[in-house]
């Protein structure tokens, strides 16, 4: 799904759908404009007058708790109008489509819509259909991509560890249904990291999964050696069609980070997670609040990457 259909002809980001197809320094750019815009959190007035006038709608229709509030407080850090769509209680539920939904919200001169669905693509469907004012942010499709979840991530790891070249970087877990492991596997390789290894069972890979530029393990004490970041995924049981473990307990104990499996790692080592977390299933409860964890620091985080890439979007043809 790489396509410049989220660049203007002069290379700006106008819909922000996917890693793939951007480049490293329109990545780098995402992170210093949200650097520059970190401070705002310690203000007394935490608001900014960049989005000021502009309509922003976000539309969930998954489950979300990070990303959907995130967006909103940083929808109104830039001082735009933010109009967050309950889909359970709107119209979809009486068979509305999902395009007749667009065309009555662009009726109501929106200028943005942040989108997640369970369906991988959609977020790329909209931006195709929707009126060329209106930009659209994907915040998760499916199983295909989660480029905010990445770029807060790419942030928290540049904001401790400052340079990617020399970086080893673990993703352990359900690798398979991970939209978030395809977006931070692009943004690591793209920002130079020395090596990205994922580490899980063989039924949590998918096929192929080297030509995505990644080494591999299946053992999770070989597999730490040497790694300065590590990043934890969650089991989705909502994206598996089959029984693909004997057990959460026998996962847990074979791939499972805990105080003592995270001694593999180097020292200094931080562990990530974008959340949920399910504690006593992929990470020991000492470890997701223990003194190398950065899980809450991604969360706030969180607000300024999504600061940036709206701020960004909505510079597009001299928009703002
Ligand atoms: N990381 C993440 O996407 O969390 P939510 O599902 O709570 O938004």
């Amino acid at each position: 799904m790489s396509d410049n259909l989220q660049l203007n002809p002069e290379g700006k980001l106008k819909h922000f759908l996917t890693i793939e197809g951007l480049n490293k320094s329109l990545l780098q750019e995402i992170l210093d404009t949200a650097e520059s815009f970190i401070g705002i959190n310690d203000q007394q007035i935490k608001k900014v007058p960049l989005l000021r006038g502009k309509t922003i709608v976000n539309l969930f229709f998954e489950n979300s708790t990070r990303t959907r509030t995130t967006f909103e407080l940083a929808a109104k850090r830039l001082s735009a109008d933010v109009l967050s769509m309950s889909i359970s209680t709107s119209s979809t539920s009486k068979g509305e489509s999902l395009l007749d939904t667009i065309r009555n919200l662009e009726a109501m001169f929106v200028d943005m819509f942040v989108v997640r669905h369970a369906i991988s693509g959609a977020a790329h469907f909209i931006a195709q259909h929707t009126a060329p004012h209106i930009s659209v942010i994907n915040a998760g499709d499916g199983q295909h991509a989660h480029p905010t979840q990445a770029m807060l991530d790419m942030f928290t790891i540049r904001q401790i560890k400052k340079d990617f070249s020399r970086l080893r970087v673990a993703i352990i877990g359900d690798i398979l249904h991970s939209r978030v492991a395809r977006s931070e596997i692009q943004a690591l390789n793209m920002l130079g990291v020395a090596e990205v290894r994922v580490i899980a069972p063989k039924t949590l890979l998918p096929a192929h999964v080297e030509s995505l530029g990644v080494t591999v393990s299946h053992n999770l004490t070989e597999g730490l050696a040497d790694i300065d970041v590590i990043i934890m995924l969650r089991l989705q049981k909502e994206r598996m069609s089959s029984a693909l473990l004997p057990s959460e307990s026998e996962y847990f104990k074979c791939f499972g980070l805990t105080e003592d499996t995270l001694k593999n790692a180097k020292p200094d080592a931080i562990v990530m997670h974008p959340g949920p977390i399910n504690r006593g299933v992929e990470i020991d409860s000492k470890v997701a609040d223990g003194p190398q964890s950065v899980i809450l620091k991604q969360v706030s985080n969180g607000i300024a990457i999504r600061m940036a890439i709206m701020a960004m979007a909505m510079q597009k043809q001299g928009s703002l």
